[in-house]
């Protein structure tokens, strides 16, 4: 008989113990301290005088996890100064930390400690929560989707077949994967409000007057359902992507123009191939037959409020692949 493995994409702490690196545990454990003030209300903003009072200890607790991401960070860039030092080398796939510390060699003043630090943060911040909400939101609507996740499977199964893992370079054969992925962002965009953006200058946007300081929130979340653009907005159905149909939809889930997402890319692939990954592998099902609970919950990313669970048991095609592993 097969294994059922149960797979529960949980945050709590007690999970993270037993499937995690020490140092993925621990950046975890950060990344979950600050995302949820990173679109709290903030008293401050109404009544800057609250600024000098720490009323609810707000302040306190995002320096605390600020101070443990960056010394977190700082060990990760002296372990890889140590490992070049050794003359460590991965040929051409260098680390972006190692990429940095080779430019700071030619221009210290430049690339200093500090500098490699923030650029990690701003990209581990930006990219991390992003990604894995976008994988979990997937997943959970495949799962409420049967027939969208055999449709998956069959087009990995014709397209890479079940003699080895699929890879990141089928990614672009995967056409119906991509729709899913692309049928998920539209839904539950892990930015929903985007970043907000500041007028340098008075400027006119659709008619309205915009004076120079202005605060511009964009809902990408209101315009990927919006009814006018989309047919039956609220129903999953990666097929309205299917052969270029959705082209010319407003769709905005890593923004637009200048200040558009950097990490898209990476972010596309690496949501891509998670899911072919789990989808290749795995038979999924959701615990008890109970439809997936899609409630959204609050703040800056769209979380779910209730993390995912699902039973899933490796594909008896797969099971060489698996136990070559
Ligand atoms: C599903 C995944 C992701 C989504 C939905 C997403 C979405 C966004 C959005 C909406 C913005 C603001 C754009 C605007 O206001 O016009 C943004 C900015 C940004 N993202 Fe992402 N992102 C994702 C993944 C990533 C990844 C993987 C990285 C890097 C590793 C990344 C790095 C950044 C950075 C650095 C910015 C700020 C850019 C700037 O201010 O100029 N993002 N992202």
């Amino acid at each position: 008989m097969e294994t059922i493995a149960q797979t529960k994409a949980t945050r709590s702490e007690a999970d993270a113990d037993t499937d995690m690196s020490v140092e993925a545990q621990e950046f975890k454990e950060v990344v979950d301290k600050l995302i949820p003030h990173l679109g709290a209300a903030n008293m401050w903003d109404y009544l800057p005088v609250m600024r000098w009072f720490d009323v609810f200890g707000v302040r306190n607790k995002i320096l605390h996890a600020v101070s443990r991401r960056d010394a977190f960070l700082r060990r990760l860039i002296d372990a890889e100064r140590r490992r070049l030092a050794d003359g460590g080398s991965d040929g051409d796939k260098k680390s972006m930390i190692a990429v940095l510390l080779t430019l700071q060699k030619t221009e210290p003043k430049v690339y200093t400690d500090t500098m490699i630090t923030a650029l990690c943060a701003n990209l581990f911040g930006a990219g991390t929560e992003t990604t894995s909400t976008t994988t979990e939101w997937a997943m959970s609507l495949l799962l409420n989707h049967p027939a969208a996740l055999k449709k998956a499977q069959a087009e990995i199964d014709a397209s890479v077949g079940t003699s080895r893992l699929v890879s990141v370079d089928d990614v672009p054969s995967l056409a119906y994967l991509q729709c899913i992925v692309s049928e998920t962002l539209r839904l539950y965009p892990a930015a929903p409000l985007l970043l907000p953006h500041e007028s340098s200058a008075d400027c006119k946007v659709g008619g309205y007057n915009v004076p120079a300081d202005t605060m511009l929130i964009v809902n990408a979340y209101a315009i990927h359902r919006d009814p006018a653009a989309w047919e039956n907005p609220l129903e999953f159905r990666p097929e309205r992507f299917e052969d270029g149909k959705a082209d010319g939809l407003f769709m905005i889930p890593f923004g637009m123009g200048r200040r558009r997402c950097p990490g898209e890319t990476l972010a596309l692939r690496t949501i891509s191939m998670v899911l072919a990954t789990l989808v290749q592998c795995f038979d999924w099902e959701p615990v008890d037959g109970v439809k997936v609970d899609m409630t959204e919950g609050g703040g800056f990313t769209i979380p779910k409020a209730v993390p995912l669970e699902a039973v899933c048991r490796p594909r008896a095609v797969m099971r060489d692949v698996l136990q070559n592993l």
